[in-house]
């Protein structure tokens, strides 16, 4: 096996054992078989990148029927709602500006640019969230972003000054393809922007669910500084995120183009002080996830036995592996309850836990509900507090297992 990004050797430090796609939910019933893959990760030797040891099809994961909303959390909304607000009033300054969004979703963020009749172009693969963004006022292409489609971007709607993607471009292994089209899309001063969850805070949190197929790349300035050079870009700037559980906003101009500011060089210093890619942090972080495995089903097991009412919090595409991992089913927790419409009636992949709508968690209340969407812990807190009013327990298993 060798680097997706430099061709150097990998360095495998955790392995997940068998898993299904994510976001793959099972209607009952189906007879179709369930796609697994072998959930791994590695890190490269020669250029720093964390990476999966297996890529799944892309059209297994991003399809008409994906379900992921990026409206599913008032908080994601504000951000991206800032994140236009900013990119507006910083980027998007010059006669008739132009942004393009990979992995626009719903049109989350793009929809208050379009609300400031400023240009722009979701490029979104996933039909059905992709026709959500469409009405409500965003432009979409139906596609996958790649080379030959910034090209074919470039000639209808000429170069864009900003492209921008959150929790995308991790999600693509192609990634040389992606870099030639943002070089080809962006005019000579643009910039490319994109925010995802940052390997810093996966290690220091333990938090192994964040290793599922659509996240194929775990990044951190290091590898992202060496990625960008190989293409002609630098790394001008890093911003730390509180969202999703830590992430990093990258900012990538042509090299020359812009002098990288003081964050960058304090980021790198920061991981190398760490070690962040060192082979023996890694294997740290392995063996933590390992011992934090032991306790989750410990606890759980505990609470069948005890004959404790559980259930689930959030049928994230995270939890995926948690539960194929931990070997969790219905028998340790009965039923998961999310907002999204696409998952409920649906059974959790792999791990087949029923999905019901946000109604069945007060009706009536668990004795403890195990947070899956833990990166969303503090929204939902301050809207569940009638569940610990109620004598109800959150379980938590990041960074390590406990009650709240
Ligand atoms: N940007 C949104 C957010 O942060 O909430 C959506 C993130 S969602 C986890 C990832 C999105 O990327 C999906 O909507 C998927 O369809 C899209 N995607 C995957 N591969 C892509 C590609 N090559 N070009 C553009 N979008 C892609
Ligand atoms: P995410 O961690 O990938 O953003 O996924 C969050 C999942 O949790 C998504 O399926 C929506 C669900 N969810 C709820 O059910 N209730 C909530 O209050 C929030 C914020 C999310
Ligand atoms: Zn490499």
């Amino acid at each position: 096996m060798e680097c997706r990004i430099c061709s150097g050797g990998l360095r495998p430090f955790a392995d997940f054992g068998r898993q299904p796609v994510s976001d793959a939910f099972v209607a009952p019933g189906d007879p179709a078989p369930e796609f697994f893959f072998h959930l791994a990760v590695a890190v490269c030797e020669d250029c720093s990148m964390v990476q999966l040891l297996e890529e799944v099809p892309r059209e297994k994961m991003f399809h008409d029927g994906y379900p992921y909303l990026s409206s599913g959390s008032a908080v994601m909304r504000e951000h991206f709602a800032g994140v236009a607000r900013r990119l507006l009033a910083t980027e998007l300054t010059g006669p008739d500006p132009f942004v393009v969004e990979l992995g626009c979703n719903d049109g989350t963020m793009l929809k208050t640019v379009a609300e400031a009749g400023v240009r722009h172009l979701g490029v979104e693969p996933s039909g059905g969230v992709g026709r959500r963004a469409a009405a409500r006022g965003v432009r979409v292409r139906e596609g996958f972003f790649e080379a030959a489609a910034a090209a074919e971007i470039l000639a209808e709607d000429g170069p864009a000054d900003v492209v921008y993607a959150a929790n995308t471009l991790c999600h693509i292994p192609y990634m040389d393809s992606i870099l030639r089209g943002v070089d080809t899309l962006l005019r000579p001063g643009g910039v490319l922007v994109f925010e995802d969850p940052y390997l810093g805070d996966i290690v220091a949190r333990s938090s192994f669910d964040q290793i599922y197929d659509e996240h194929f790349y775990f990044f951190c300035a290091t590898s992202v500084r060496a990625m960008a050079r190989r293409h002609g870009f630098e790394l001008v700037d890093v911003e730390r995120l509180p969202v999703h559980g830590g992430e990093v906003r990258y900012t990538l101009a042509r090299q020359g183009a812009r002098t990288p500011g003081p964050a960058v060089a304090g980021l790198l210093a920061e991981e190398e002080a760490a070690g962040l890619t060192e082979p023996a942090t890694l294997r740290a972080f392995a063996s933590r996830v390992a011992a934090n495995r032991e306790s989750l089903v410990a606890l759980l097991e505990g609470l069948r036995d005890e004959g404790a009412r559980v259930c689930g919090y959030g049928a994230t595409a995270k939890s995926a592996t948690v539960l194929n991992y931990c070997g969790i089913g219905p028998e340790l927790v009965p039923f998961i309850c999310d907002t999204t419409p696409a998952k409920q009636g649906r059974l959790t992949p792999g791990s087949h836990i029923p999905v019901r709508e946000p109604g069945a968690f007060a009706d009536p209340y668990p004795d403890y509900a195990l947070l899956l969407a833990w990166n969303h812990a503090e929204e939902i807190m301050a809207k569940e507090t009638a569940f610990r009013e109620a004598g109800g327990t959150w379980i938590l298993y990041v960074p390590e297992v406990h009650l709240v």
